[in-house]
Parts: structure tokens; C-alpha cells; sequence
């Protein structure tokens, strides 16, 4: 499906976003010899401590010996403060053009978005605190959601996905055990991707997205309303939706969870169980399980959350899934995946 939001970069703009993904492509050899100096350092990787901040400790000092590790890490960190000032500057430079299309998508159509009410503090989880270390913070640009979701996600994470952001969550959306939902919630519905692709699954459902970011949520109603859908956006915690009981019949997710706390994690699988109504379903999905993955391979996620501004990575990812999703009352509940980690449950009649 084509997209009308489509950025039209022009030259300045497209020459740095090349750039950023030629230089992502382009130190996958440094990326392969550096895998050859962390296994000289660490020859026997079961021998690692038990602690993530002592195994992180001790690799990273006996790293420092390699310049080839000091100039990835080097790369990282320019990446990780570069990318969303690129984008963004990227915007800047066709934002004339892009104006009265995106006030137009804003304005018109059938998708509805209430932010929170007024005066209403956002949770001290979330507040202030620089996610993605995104250029700026996540609300300080009023477009924001413009430029997180059809540049950075759409033109830069999209290259390094195989097949592409959207195939995996459809795949995703696919995997609910029935194909008649009615009612559909999507937690964490950010700028609107898997919301996109639950709808694409579920063509006749009413479909409903919640987020606690007022500027993501503005864009995913851009995107409701240059395809003529009719979501119901609401800027709101996952934890606490404030929907009646019994609202929906599929509650889903995708790749929120490890943007959240472990105790909020609990409250998010409490409140789906209690939205749905007896016989409705649940299918969320995250990150790799730090259970699924050997020490050396747990040391390389910890670290790459640690620079890409992901404060509860590493507690999210330690959680069991499948124990939330029963604790939370759960039944024929199974996690299955590595990349997404797709937990799914059923709320008994
Ligand atoms: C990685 S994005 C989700 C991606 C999106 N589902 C997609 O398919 O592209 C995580 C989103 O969760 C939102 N978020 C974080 N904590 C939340 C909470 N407690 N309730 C609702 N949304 C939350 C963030 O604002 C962000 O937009």
C-alpha cells in the first residue's frame, strides 16, 4: 500500500540518510573482526559472572585492549546522538511541502484522538526520561511523531529488518487464534505500525490504540486517516486504560514492553485481562528473553539498550512472560520466538 505521508527528502536530506545507512551496512566487516577480539578476550563465555553489571565490567575492561572495540563503540555512540538530529534536520528541509499535508491527514478523517486531560502528569517511569535518546526527548518537537515514524522508523530501522518493519508485525497480528475479532486494543500504539497492521489483519474490527506520548499518537492518527480508517486513539497508560470492563476482544502489543518497568508490566497484563470480555485474547510481544540467550549474547543486548536509551531493557527482558501473563489470570498461555517473543493467553468464559 502506498503512503501518502511518504517523506519527500531532498538532496541535503537523502545524502545524510544514505549516509547513515551506508555507514550501518558498511562496518558489518568492523562488526564481524571485533566478534574475533571479544572471543580472544573471553575464551570460555560459561565462565562469565552471573552479575550483568560485573560481566559487563569485566568484558569491557578486557576489551579496552582492542582499538577495533574502542572505534565500534566509538561508531555507536555518534550513531545513537546523531541519528534523530539527521532525521530531523531531514524534516526541516521539506517541511514547507509537508505542512498542509500533514494538516490535512491531522484534520480530516475518521480517526479520533483524545489526549490525556489537562494537567494530567504523565508516570514518573516515563516522564523525562530521554527514551531512544531521541534528539530533543521524545515531546520537545511538535513533530515528533512525524519524524520518529516516517523517518527514523520507516526510512532507517526499516533497512535493517529483513522483509521490513511491517512484515513481522503482520506476522505478528496474524498469530491470534481467531480471525473474527471484533473490538481490538493496541497497547503502546505508538505511530501506528502494528496498529496498521492489525487492521490490515482484521479488516472488520473496531480498532482502539492507547500511548502515553500525545506527539506519537498525532501521527498514528495521520496514518488512520490517509487510509480511511476509523481508529480510536486515547493518550493513556497501558496499565490503566480507563476502558470498562469487558471492552474488547483481542488486547495486543508489539514491542512495548521492554519500554516499561517489570512492576508495570504486571499492572499492563492485569489490565488487559480485566478489558477483555470472558473468551477474548491476548498476544503481546517484545524483545529477546534474556532466558533464550547464552551470556556473551546477553552482554551484547544489555550493552546496546544501555546506549540506545532503553532504561528497562534489561528487567523487561528478564521477566517470564508466560508466568506475568497467568499470574495475571492467563489460560493456554504460550511464549514462543526469539525476535519478537510473542506471548499469547486466553481470558476464560
Ligand atoms: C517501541 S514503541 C511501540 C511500537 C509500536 N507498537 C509499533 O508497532 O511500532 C513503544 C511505545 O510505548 C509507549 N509507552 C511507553 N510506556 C507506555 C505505557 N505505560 N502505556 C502506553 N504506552 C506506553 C511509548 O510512548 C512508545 O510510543
Amino acid at each position: 500500500m502506498t503512503n501518502p505521508l511518504e517523506p519527500p527528502v531532498r538532496q541535503r536530506g537523502r545524502a545524510s540518510l544514505d549516509f547513515l545507512l551506508h555507514f550501518g551496512r558498511g562496518t558489518q566487516g568492523l562488526r564481524g573482526e571485533v566478534e574475533k577480539d571479544i572471543a580472544r578476550v573471553v575464551p570460555d563465555p560459561e565462565k562469565l559472572p552471573q552479575d550483568i553489571d560485573q560481566r559487563s565490567k569485566q568484558i569491557e575492561q578486557r576489551l579496552m585492549a582492542s582499538p577495533l572495540w574502542r572505534t565500534q563503540a566509538l561508531i555507536g555512540e555518534w550513531n545513537a546522538r546523531n541519528h534523530g538530529l539527521i532525521a530531523r534536520e531531514a524534516f526541516e528541509e521539506v517541511r514547507a511541502d509537508l505542512d498542509p499535508v500533514i494538516a490535512r491527514y491531522q484534520s480530516q478523517g475518521a480517526t479520533t484522538l483524545e489526549p490525556a486531560p489537562e494537567g494530567t502528569e504523565p508516570p514518573a517511569y516515563f516522564e523525562g526520561v530521554n527514551f531512544h535518546r531521541t534528539a530533543g526527548g521524545w515531546e520537545d518537537h511538535e513533530m515528533q511523531g512525524y519524524i520518529h515514524g516516517e523517518i527514523v522508523h520507516r526510512k532507517l530501522v526499516n533497512a535493517f529488518f529483513p522483509g521490513g518493519i511491517f512484515k513481522q508485525r503482520r506476522a505478528v497480528a496474524a498469530m491470534a487464534p481467531r480471525e473474527d475479532y471484533k473490538r481490538i486494543l493496541d497497547m503502546g500504539a505508538s505511530t501506528g505500525h502494528f496498529t496498521q497492521a492489525l487492521q490490515e489483519t482484521y479488516p472488520e474490527a473496531e480498532i482502539t490504540g492507547v500511548d502515553l506520548s500525545l506527539r506519537v499518537l498525532e501521527h498514528a492518527q495521520r496514518i488512520g486517516n490517509a487510509h480511511g480508517w476509523a481508529w480510536k486513539l486515547y493518550q493513556r497508560p497501558a496499565e490503566d486504560t480507563g476502558f470498562a470492563d469487558a471492552s474488547f476482544d483481542l488486547v495486543a502489543s508489539y514491542i512495548l514492553l521492554h519500554e516499561i518497568p517489570a512492576d508495570v508490566i504486571r499492572r499492563v497484563f492485569a489490565e488487559a485481562f480485566r478489558v477483555l470480555e470472558p473468551g477474548g485474547d491476548m498476544i503481546m510481544s517484545d524483545v529477546t528473553r534474556y532466558a533464550d540467550m547464552d551470556k556473551l549474547s546477553v552482554w551484547r543486548a544489555d550493552s546496546n539498550a544501555r546506549l540506545g536509551g532503553e532504561p528497562y531493557w534489561r528487567e523487561s527482558a528478564s521477566l517470564d512472560l508466560a508466568e506475568v501473563a497467568r499470574a495475571a489470570g492467563f489460560v493456554d498461555v504460550s511464549a514462543q520466538g526469539i525476535y519478537p517473543h510473542v506471548v499469547k493467553g486466553h481470558k476464560p468464559k
